[in-house]
């Protein structure tokens, strides 16, 4: 059976910056109830989701070296599309003339490992070559005068490219799960605001996450001991914190840019990751944890093997 291989990753962040200085100036609140509550200092903020998934995108095939022409299918994870109809997809693909199918994947913060488990799945399936981008531009819909949620967010797109190759697969183990009934906790009413009940939103994200972490690696047949990097979704540094504290990981193992991006909802995990990759904290063969938690509710975590590993 073919086995995918990431052989391109890429990150796109606006350029606009948003300090908590910036925001003690116009809310309620202050850089150090939002440092001690949340680990963010500033987020990026601006630019549209389709604008920023093209350009992570472009990224990504060009560290792959992949021509365009030669893709079979996009999967774009989003929750803020910039519009509902058509495809978050079908735009970047037309933008940056994309062979092969497009489709969007809307499973909240979760959706960058909701995508890349089925890409993994596509390529045992014959597809050759199959680009995952995950791109929220979630600045556009807090409200700007509610404090409880205007700390949070940022904007961004992470994408990578999966080709297979002969050799040993890459996904070793995910765990993918949703709980629709506490769906009221975390939405976004029609045309309006997003809302959230944070401290039971917290509490939820603790536990799902862990415990989503430990299937997923039982079902690899990894211990925690082996993970060399987590990368956790990037919510608040507090619940990376406890659900490290859970899974008996130490924090220096986990891969964190909350603290420059603030939440950017499910682009936080592929950006955090071209971000691991170009700091040289990747090598082949390094065992990678993921996971996220968010609306739906959901959860979804992978264990892969990185590198490209001939057989
Ligand atoms: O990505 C999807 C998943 N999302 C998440 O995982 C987010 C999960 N939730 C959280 O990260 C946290 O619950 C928050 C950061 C949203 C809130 O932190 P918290 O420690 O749970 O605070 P809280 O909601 O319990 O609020 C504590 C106090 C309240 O005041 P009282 O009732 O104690 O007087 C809030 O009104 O802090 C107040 N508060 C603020 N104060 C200053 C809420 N937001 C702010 C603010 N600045 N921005």
């Amino acid at each position: 059976m073919p086995c995918a291989a990431i052989t391109g990753w890429g990150a796109a962040l606006p350029d606009q910056v948003l300090t908590n200085a910036d925001l003690e100036a116009r809310l309620d609140t202050s850089d150090r109830w939002i440092v001690e509550r949340t680990g963010i200092r500033e987020r990026r903020v601006g630019g549209t989701t389709t604008g920023l998934a093209v350009q992570a995108t472009r990224q990504a095939l060009s560290r792959a070296g992949m021509d365009p022409a030669v893709v079979d299918l996009l999967i774009v994870s989003t929750n803020t599309p910039d519009q509902p109809v058509p495809a978050t997809a079908s735009l970047v693909q037309g933008e940056l003339g994309l062979a092969g199918g497009a489709m969007d994947v809307n499973s909240g913060c979760s959706g960058f490992v909701y995508a890349l488990v089925l890409a993994n799945g596509a390529i045992a399936t014959g597809l050759e070559r199959v680009v995952v981008t995950a791109s929220d531009t979630v600045s556009r819909i807090v409200d700007p005068e509610d404090r409880s949620t205007a700390v949070l967010f940022g904007d961004a797109a992470g994408s990578v490219v999966l080709e297979a190759v002969p050799g040993e697969p890459m996904l070793l183990g995910w765990d993918l799960g949703a709980d629709g009934g506490a769906a009221s906790l975390l939405y976004q009413p029609r045309g309006g605001y997003v809302y959230m009940d944070g401290r039971e939103v917290f509490r939820r994200a603790v536990r799902a996450t862990a415990a989503s972490a430990q299937a997923a690696l039982e079902r690899a047949k990894v211990d925690v001991s082996e993970v060399a990097l987590f990368i956790p979704h990037q919510a608040n540094l507090r619940i990376i914190e406890a659900v490290c504290q859970r899974l008996g990981l130490p924090m220096e193992r986990s891969m964190l840019i909350v603290e420059r991006t603030g939440n950017t909802s499910s682009a936080s995990i592929p950006v955090a990751l071209a971000e691991a990759v170009e700091e040289g904290r990747l090598s082949e063969g390094d065992l990678v944890l993921m996971s996220g938690f968010g609306a739906g509710m959901t959860w979804g975590s992978a264990v892969l093997r990185w590198g490209r590993r001939p057989a």
